[in-house]
């Protein structure tokens, strides 16, 4: 996620510091921004004489805490849910041992998957293979999913990757703020 200006920018130093407009980092954000939603202003024809800016309302992932990073255990998945408690929401978290791709902690290795198959919304659970730090066989059609590349298809009837949590570390808690790619069945993934 970019920088995102808002609207109101209450605690800010922005005034102070003679800036007109509050830019905050993406953790400043997801956390004045909790789990509700909040205001933008967006500017409608934008390079035109007709450009003006009007207000927007955007929905935010709640900032969910999954485990403590000091209590995981390399290759034992932690089972949540996210970003509520449908079925489809069921998501592992897991120290895979090796840097992976959008991985926290201090060697980048922690990462998050929803659990459902992006083919026809298969059940995934427990198939994680420690060897090839994988999910899958997907029961259905076989699907597997490597989760040291964000997810990406590495055989069966799928063509899309696996939604994955973005996740945050703040001290030794780790917390789920995202997802990145759509969970199956849902057209919008805050809307189950
Ligand atoms: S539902 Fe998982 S491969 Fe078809």
């Amino acid at each position: 996620m970019s920088d995102t200006i808002l609207e109101k920018n209450k605690g800010c130093d922005c005034a102070k510091n003679g800036k007109n407009s509050c830019t905050m980092s993406r953790r400043q954000f997801l956390l004045a921004s909790g789990a509700t939603t909040f205001t933008v202003m967006v500017t409608m024809n934008a390079g035109t004489p007709q450009a003006k800016e009007v207000p927007a309302m955007v929905a935010t992932y709640p900032r969910k805490f999954i485990a403590k990073l000091s209590e995981l255990k390399q290759d034992e998945p932690v089972d949540f849910n996210y970003p509520d408690e449908d079925s489809f929401s069921e998501s592992l978290l897991v120290k895979l041992g090796q840097e992976s791709g959008g991985g926290v902690g201090p060697i980048k290795d922690v990462v998050a998957f929803n659990y459902t198959c992006t083919h026809q919304g298969g059940p995934l659970q427990e198939t994680y293979k420690a060897e090839t730090k994988s999910l899958g066989p997907c029961p259905l059609h076989l699907s597997t999913y490597d989760l040291t590349r964000h997810g990406i298809l590495i055989s069966g009837q799928a063509y899309q990757s696996l939604p994955q949590i973005l996740l945050e570390v703040d001290g030794d808690d780790v917390y789920a703020v995202g997802v990145f790619g759509l969970i199956y069945g849902r057209y919008d993934n805050l809307k189950g």
